[in-house]
């Protein structure tokens, strides 16, 4: 299942929306080597390439948001935590038994499902903050 990024999901903090337009083109790519069978060690490898880049992606939204004094800032923090968990148990099980149709379809269900939530959700709502703070 291939997931675009759209208009509607940007934040308008340009740095941010970078990063998430990029996190949709790995998590694409991840998609297309499951799909065409690619061996596990592709897979693994675009896996662990999105772990570190989503881990660097979260912390300087954290920044952000501690600089700015983000009211939701701990629970915006806790969703980020929950998602680095759930990569690693995802990266743990393909390490452990491959790209087998049903992790594949489970990978793909979380990662898009969670990201558009996140990001259309979560993250918007930061962003309207912020705005809203460079404004008053
Ligand atoms: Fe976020």
């Amino acid at each position: 299942m291939a997931i675009g990024w759209s208009s509607d999901l940007a934040t308008g903090v340009e740095a941010i929306d970078n990063q998430h337009r990029e996190i949709f083109n790995r998590v694409d790519r991840l998609s297309a080597a499951c799909s065409e069978g690619k061996g596990k060690d592709e897979v693994l490898r675009l896996l662990l390439f999105l772990e570190g880049y989503v881990k660097e992606h979260f912390a300087a939204e954290e920044r952000l948001q501690l600089r700015h004094a983000y009211p939701k800032y701990d629970a915006h923090k806790s969703q980020h935590a929950r998602f680095i968990t759930d990569l690693a148990r995802l990266t743990g099980e393909f390490k452990a038994v491959g790209a087998t149709l049903s992790l594949v379809i489970m990978a793909n269900k979380t990662l898009t499902s969670w990201l558009v939530q996140h990001i259309a959700g979560t993250d918007t709502e930061f962003a309207r903050y912020l705005r809203e703070e460079a404004g008053a």
